[in-house]
């Protein structure tokens, strides 16, 4: 692969579609290698369309409106940053030799559906995951708990993100509500989901696995320090690397992590979500992209995961190495309101060891996330204390006082 000059014929084009704060920083990546960089999101102002050469604004879930950017942009690589794309739009984009989709089109498409990449994992690849089934009603999802699945267990939409339209059921007095509630919050209603056994995990990680260009033209897999994390309503809260994990353990996460990356293919960085009890290792999910829980790498490692995407993604080398132990904890915006403004930055980052991103959303919400704080250090704990002060420090405020 050839880079040529930004805004000139020789360019090398990537299109982001999704342009949120890990876009964003897939961005400055790229741009850092003199990429052209086209971003794309459903809203205007969004943090990554702030740093590219260009800005779209569409539907990113719109087949026709999808196909219309990509043919005037004429882009050589697609990057997806959501879930909630027109997959076989992108599946025929790449099939018509359009532009290449990272990692496959394939993997977005089996990834964006609970249902593809959880039969891929446990069927396909024989991962140990937890006891499933999927259901259309609220019979079939009584019967699926009544035999096996038992209580406690979850159910989740098979087309949602962070947390939304997810219930914990601990006795049959939850079915209605979690019903319900995964019925408004499924991206596409489409009244499908999965009920997952309650796996007791001591703890859960984020595996960064990076599929980059090997030096003999194949390719190879690279792994980062596991990545800790502490979830709240099934979102990310806070997150720490490396966690400390029993050798068997680390052995059994990379061995499925590569399983689950070489079969979804490409070149990319993925996120492979996994429960870990003792020496016993449960694959959750994957993201074929960046990771929320990884933005802890912004402090950690020597290329964080945005420039290990943008370098796997060109068919450059890539160096997955710790620096020092840090830990990231979320800024939430706290208010609903367009516009609004951050007091105490500077005591926050009067914190030794720490450093901060405001994503420049355009409007919060009390829960959005409109900022992450960072601490590096020696000591995991420590990072984690430094970043949650860090997060604490910062206020959000409405900008028409
Ligand atoms: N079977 C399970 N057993 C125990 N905990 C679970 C289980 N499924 C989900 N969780 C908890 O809920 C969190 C969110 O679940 P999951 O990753 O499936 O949802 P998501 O909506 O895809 O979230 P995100 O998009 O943030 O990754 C997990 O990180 C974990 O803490
Ligand atoms: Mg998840």
């Amino acid at each position: 692969m050839k880079i040529g000059t930004p805004l000139s014929p020789s360019a090398l084009r990537v299109m982001l579609l999704g342009s949120g704060e890990l876009g964003k920083e897939v961005i400055i990546a790229l741009q850092r290698l003199g990429i052209e960089v086209i971003a794309v999101d459903r809203y205007p102002n969004a943090p990554g369309h702030q740093v590219a050469h260009r800005a779209h604004t569409i539907d990113m879930a719109d087949a026709g409106a999808l196909r219309t950017l990509v043919e005037k942009e004429r882009p050589h690589l697609i990057v997806p940053e959501i879930e909630a794309i027109a997959t076989d739009e992108l599946a025929r984009i790449e099939r018509d030799g359009l532009a290449e989709v990272i990692p496959t089109a394939l993997a977005t498409e089996l990834t964006m559906n609970r249902e593809g990449i959880r039969r891929l994992a446990a069927e396909d690849l024989g991962l140990p995951t937890s006891r499933y089934a999927f259901a259309n009603s609220l019979d079939e999802v009584r019967a699926a708990i009544d035999s096996g699945i038992g209580y406690p267990c979850i159910v989740k939409p098979v087309m949602s993100s962070s947390g939304k339209g997810q219930s914990l059921l601990r006795s049959a007095a939850d079915l209605n509500s979690a019903w319900d509630h995964a019925r408004d919050g499924s991206r596409v209603d489409r009244g499908r989901v999965i009920v997952e056994q309650m796996i007791d995990f001591d703890y859960e990680i984020t595996l960064l696995t990076v599929r980059a260009q090997a030096a003999d033209g194949g390719i190879g897999t690279h792994f980062c320090e596991p990545i800790g994390h502490r979830q709240e309503q099934g979102d990310y809260v806070e997150s720490w690397q490396p966690q400390p994990m029993s050798e068997t353990a680390l052995s059994r996460a990379h061995d499925m992590a590569r399983k689950v990356t070489e079969a979804l293919g490409g070149r990319g960085l993925f996120g492979v979500e996994l429960f870990v009890r003792g020496d016993q290792v449960w694959f959750s999910e994957v993201s074929p992209r960046p990771h929320d829980t990884g933005m802890v790498t912004l402090t950690t490692q020597h290329q964080n995961e945005f420039e290990l995407h943008a370098r796997a993604v060109l068919g450059l080398p890539v160096d997955t190495r710790l620096r020092n132990a840090g830990a990231s904890a979320v800024i939430y915006g706290g208010l609903d309101e367009k516009a609004i403004a951050f007091e105490d930055v500077e005591q926050a980052l009067a914190v030794p060891g720490s450093d901060l991103r405001l994503f420049g959303k355009p409007e919060s919400y009390v829960r959005r996330r409109m900022g992450v704080a960072l601490a590096y250090g020696d000591e995991v704990e420590d990072c984690r204390e430094r970043a949650r002060l860090v997060a604490a420090r910062v206020r959000p405020v409405s900008s028409s006082n």
